[in-house]
């Protein structure tokens, strides 16, 4: 049967403006009538001309409101003459998953249905976030192009007649004719692609090993939480069924739940509380890890829940890349981090003499340096390591990077660590948030920063905590100009650099959906001192920061509601 496709007519919406990571807002908004349709439209009009005849993989998280969206996209991608859609079974696709399958199968891009770490279901967040060709996040250029088309939206494209209900539930191909055209939906297990990239970068052999044990070495008993997000698919594939975890002991939460169970789906010491203890109170366990609801994040820990901070674990990897296959065969081509990232990995970057990057926060901002071939490993402080494998980062690839790193070396987490401080020195890192503070007050807080670093006689100025005292030697307002297309990325945050190397970073939050979360970094390098805790150490500068910044003044907060 010929479908044949209608015109609908829409008027904008305010606020589809994509943030750090795509457009973010709770289910209810994304119910609203035509409020998910325009925005599709939105990015199809955005890509113009190559609409017509391509490709594009469509999945996500797997949270409340998944299903609706697909329809929505099926019908809107039909009607605009797009020509496939690969769909992963239940809607599900990690985001790294989705990054691996558009370079596989050489597609224009994705649309990903995420809110990332945030919570999910009803009354909670959806989001829907497009990645390009290279399988990244949309840079800059073109999240402007899709604002701009919602601001000026004035129809939409759809095929009222083509039937998707439970069309995902279940592997296949469809094929449809359209207004005269072939549409296809091809509906597939979200894991093949990804579980045989992986098999391409690690030593599964060696895994296992490690895993189950040798006659040599006794089994590593490690902990995965997927927090009821979409790795617990990825998990039972990779960890239970090719590197033989014990299904009841060594994976936890690797159900996909369209509200994460009610939990915020984040792996920090807060969200991942309930991993934290369970390593904690049993010795047993060699090693934890968590992940996000959309699977890009990832926090290690070790015996009795010994914390890397994402910071450190990109500066470790980036010391033993050598342990794992793919970089033996790619080589290694330099490093990159966010700016708030800690500059731990700068450190190895020149001792091993690799070129080093410093890039606002947002992944989109690395896809360009991997293009180039210019960058092979990068992470944020806030739980994102990955690498020139995918366009995202990648929480399983990074946990599988460092067992691969422990099987080598044969050492436990903590070991690793404290090698490499021996080595390179510690920079102790915190970060406040406060999350939903009244917007206007957040800005306000942001526009006295501003201020304040412009004044004369700041920078030079010695501020004292505790009897520490810290001498500002440089205030700016972090911009970045990408060394390959030259894109200019402005107001990425107030950094204040000391004479010691220490730093402060206030920054916005670009990820929320309701309200502002201030975020302060605080950062402190020690070249001797490597063995205290880092919220005793880093009180000091703590207290100045607030002080500088009058966040309680503007913002009423006693204190953050989340320290990572
Ligand atoms: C997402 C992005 C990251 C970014 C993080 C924090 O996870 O993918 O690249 O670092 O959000 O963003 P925010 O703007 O909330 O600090
Ligand atoms: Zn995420």
């Amino acid at each position: 049967m010929d479908l044949t496709s209608v015109v609908v007519p829409t008027t904008p919406f305010e606020g589809q403006k994509p943030g750090t990571s795509g457009l973010r807002k709770k289910v209810k908004v994304f119910m609203e009538k035509n409020y998910t349709e325009n925005f599709i439209q939105c990015i199809l009009n955005a890509l113009g001309s190559k609409v017509k005849g391509c490709t594009l993989v469509v999945g996500g998280d797997g949270r409340y409101f998944t299903k609706q969206a697909i329809n929505i996209i099926i019908r809107i991608a039909a009607a605009n003459g797009v020509a496939k859609l690969i769909i992963g079974h239940l809607g599900i696709f990690s985001t790294p998953a989705v990054s691996s399958l558009i370079r596989t199968h050489k597609v224009l891009g994705g649309i990903v249905l995420t809110a990332s770490h945030n919570p999910g279901g009803i009354r909670n967040d959806f989001g829907i976030k497009y990645n390009i060709e290279n399988g990244g996040p949309a840079p800059d250029s073109v999240t402007d192009a899709i604002y701009e088309e919602t601001k000026k939206i004035k129809e939409y494209y759809f095929t009222p007649k083509l039937e998707t209900d439970r069309l995902i539930d279940n592997t296949g191909t469809h094929t449809y004719k359209v207004d005269g055209r072939d549409f296809v939906v091809e509906i597939i297990d979200p894991t093949i692609d990804y579980v045989n990239l992986m098999k391409e970068i690690f030593d599964f052999q060696k895994l296992r090993d490690l895993i189950r044990g040798t006659d040599e070495r006794p089994p590593f008993n490690v902990l995965i939480d997927s927090m009821n997000g979409v790795t617990g698919v990825y998990v039972r594939k990779i960890f239970v069924e090719e590197l033989g975890a014990h299904p009841d002991n060594h994976v936890t939460r690797i159900v996909p739940l369209d509200n994460f169970g009610e939990i915020h789906p984040d792996p920090n010491l807060t969200y991942a509380k309930d991993l934290v203890d369970t390593v904690k109170s049993n010795p047993t366990y060699d090693f934890g890890a968590a992940f996000d609801g959309d699977g890009d994040r990832n926090m290690i820990i070790g015996k009795n829940a010994f914390f890397v901070t994402p910071s450190d674990s990109l500066a470790a990897l980036a010391n033993n890349l050598d342990c794992i296959p793919y970089f033996k065969k790619h080589g290694v081509h330099g490093f990159a981090r966010s700016m708030p990232t800690a500059a731990a990995v700068d450190r190895v970057a020149t001792k091993l003499e690799k070129e080093m990057f410093e890039v606002p926060t947002g992944w989109k901002y690395f896809g360009n340096l991997m293009d180039a071939g210019r960058l092979s490993l990068c992470g944020e402080e806030s739980f994102g390591t990955g690498s020139d494998h995918i366009r995202e980062k990648d929480g399983i690839w990074a946990v599988l990077a460092w067992l691969s790193v422990i099987e080598h070396k044969n050492m436990s987490v903590e070991q690793i660590l404290k090698e490499h401080w021996s080595i390179y020195g510690r920079n102790y890192f915190t970060r406040y948030d406060y999350e939903e503070c009244d917007s206007d007050a957040a800005n306000q807080m942001m526009a006295h920063l501003e201020k304040l670093i412009a004044s004369n006689d700041f920078v030079s100025k010695t501020y004292t905590a505790s009897k520490k005292s810290y001498t500002i030697q440089k205030a700016d307002n972090f911009s970045y100009v990408d060394p390959i297309d030259m894109s200019v990325a402005k107001n990425q945050g107030i950094r204040i650099l000391f004479s010691d190397g220490s730093r402060l970073i206030y920054r916005l939050s670009g990820t929320g959906s309701s309200g502002a979360t201030i975020r302060v970094y605080i950062d402190s390098y020690e070249k001797e001192n490597v063995l205290s805790d880092a919220q005793v150490m880093l009180k000091p500068l703590v207290d100045i920061g607030l002080e500088i910044s009058q966040l309680k003044k503007f913002t009423g907060r006693d204190a953050p509601t989340v320290i990572t």
